[in-house]
């Protein structure tokens, strides 16, 4: 960290705002680990979900707050009274908890969504604030949309809130509108008028014209000491401003901020790669800072350059930011440190139990194939040990596939079900759909596959591969993965887990399959 700066504090909304994103779908444990590793990136505050918009983000907020100790956990509640009384309640036992409490200030959102006069708004606060202040003393009050909202009344919405209690207040460019000179100069026009001291002044952009991390920058320059982001900059739509381009623009470039975080930015390829395992996002090749290729170097003039100095063109150092250059791979010969400590710096935290699962299915691997990579570890990490629903309905207990240029491909699967073992046997126009058509014979409802994607986990040809499947019944999505030396087996298992993770998104919802 470069001396004499500013600290911004870093406000991470991955399981909050990343979450809310179309297609992700993740479980507590998922949650709890993602936010072990932010802990671990030492961020401010971690925004854990909406506890009152379903039993589950209720659930896993509660475990967050429980688990995660050092950072704040904050939960993020509408005015109404029963989303603050459920926030309040979810982070009951948060050693430092804050409430984020929000609604809309601009005249589209205002008179289309909420149908409330500007007085109605200004009542909501007040009433919100007051009854967060009485849980907690560390409350957020952001105002949605404010980038389009009117300024005096934005002030006035602000100081209603400082005086009520809020402690930090939000400006939100919600719909990704605001060009970075207007959003810096419009930020520090209502700082300069509605400041007090004490009260911490956060930005949280949308990327929709890809300007999000621009227009947080700018606010900082314009004296925001809170950045809302999210790992890989994962969000509604087009995302949120991404935490590792943030936080990198201000460490690189701390001469021009005179501001830096606390983060550990050692641990952000880790964390994006984790983040992007678990929500089965992948990460654009060319991505800032934690992309494969943002340190590669293909032009020969430029290889020559860096052969010479580095600094010749890279403006900052592959290992400031965690990129390993190439994968690690281990052997049989590795033993349960190694495996441990390999799994720690993939951004993993087991318990003892579930390194020893782990480091036995490691094991079996190695029989089967010389060296396993971290895209190996981490595959199958995700399939055995993290992504595992704790009540698991079906298991594969066997299956086999016939493939040829004669015939109709065929499949027989075997599940257990209530220690029962079920068998079926169906035709389809390839392995695959054979034998989630035989799947379906066993199951008594029938979803919907949404989405299917297959990889391998490096570019060898012993690589393992990597299922993963959406799938949907009425109005309930469940993700799961699947990862094996035997393609068509990571396939079934993704499948089967998606399945028993349906019945768990439907208990949680009490609906009934
Ligand atoms: O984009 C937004 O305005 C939000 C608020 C809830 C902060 O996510
Ligand atoms: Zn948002």
């Amino acid at each position: 960290m470069a001396e004499s700066c500013d600290i911004v504090k870093v406000f991470d909304t991955t399981l909050r705002d990343g979450e809310q994103a179309a297609r992700i779908n993740l479980n507590t444990g998922e949650k709890i680990q993602i936010a072990r590793q932010l802990e671990r990136l030492n961020v401010d505050i971690i925004e854990a979900g909406f506890p009152a918009s379903s039993p589950g983000d209720f659930d896993a907020v509660r475990q967050v707050a429980s688990e995660v100790r050092t950072p704040i956990i904050a939960g993020l509640a509408r005015t109404k009274e029963s989303d603050i009384t459920a926030a309040g309640e979810a982070l009951r036992t948060a050693s430092r908890p804050r409430i984020h409490t929000f609604i809309a200030t601009s005249p589209i959102h205002m008179e289309y969504k909420l149908k409330m006069s500007p007085d109605d708004v200004l009542r909501e606060i007040e009433s919100a604030v007051r009854l967060a202040s009485s849980i907690t003393d560390d409350v957020e009050f952001s105002a949605e949309d404010a980038s389009r909202s009117d300024i005096d009344f934005l002030v006035e919405a602000y100081t209603l809130a400082i005086e009520c209690g809020a402690r930090t207040l939000n400006i939100p460019d919600t719909v990704g509108y605001a060009m970075p000179n207007e959003f810096g100069e419009f930020c520090r026009n209502i700082i300069r008028r509605a400041a007090k001291p004490g009260v911490v002044w956060s930005v949280h952009c949308h990327n929709d014209l890809g300007l999000g991390v621009a227009n947080t920058l700018a606010a900082v320059r314009s004296g925001a000491r809170q950045v809302e982001c999210t790992i890989n900059g994962l969000g509604e739509r087009a995302g949120n401003a991404s935490m590792e381009e943030i936080v990198m623009g201000l460490r690189t470039r701390s001469d021009h901020f005179g501001a830096d975080t606390r983060i550990e930015t050692t641990k952000f390829f880790s964390t994006s790669k984790l983040v992007s395992h678990l929500t089965g996002v992948p990460v654009q090749p060319n991505k800032a800072i934690v992309g494969v290729n943002a340190f590669a170097h293909e032009a020969g003039i430029h290889q020559h350059g860096i052969l010479c100095n580095r600094a010749t063109y890279e403006i900052m150092t592959p290992e400031s930011v965690g990129s390993p250059g190439t994968d690690l791979h281990l052997g049989k010969h590795s033993g349960r440190h190694a495996f441990a400590e390999r799994v720690e710096h993939l951004g993993y935290q087991l318990t003892g139990d579930q390194l020893s699962v782990a480091f036995e299915y490691f094991k079996i691997l190695c029989d089967k194939k010389k060296d396993v990579s971290d895209g190996d570890i981490e595959a199958f990490l995700m399939d055995r040990i993290i992504q595992a629903t704790p009540e698991r309905r079906y298991e594969l207990r066997d299956y086999a596939v016939t493939v040829g240029s004669g015939g109709k491909p065929t499949a027989s699967i075997t599940l257990s079900h209530k220690d029962q073992d079920i068998t079926e046997a169906a035709v389809g126009n390839g392995p695959v759909d054979a034998a989630y058509k035989a799947i379906l014979k066993i199951l008594s409802f029938a979803p919907e596959l949404s989405e299917f994607k297959i990889r391998a986990t490096s570019e060898l040809a012993d690589a393992l591969g990597e299922a993963h499947v959406i799938l949907r019944y009425k109005d309930l999505k469940a993700q799961g993965r699947g990862a094996s030396t035997d393609i068509i087996e990571a396939t079934i298992r993704a499948y089967v887990e998606a399945v028993n993770r349906l019945y768990s998104t439907a208990a949680a919802r009490e609906v009934t399959i």
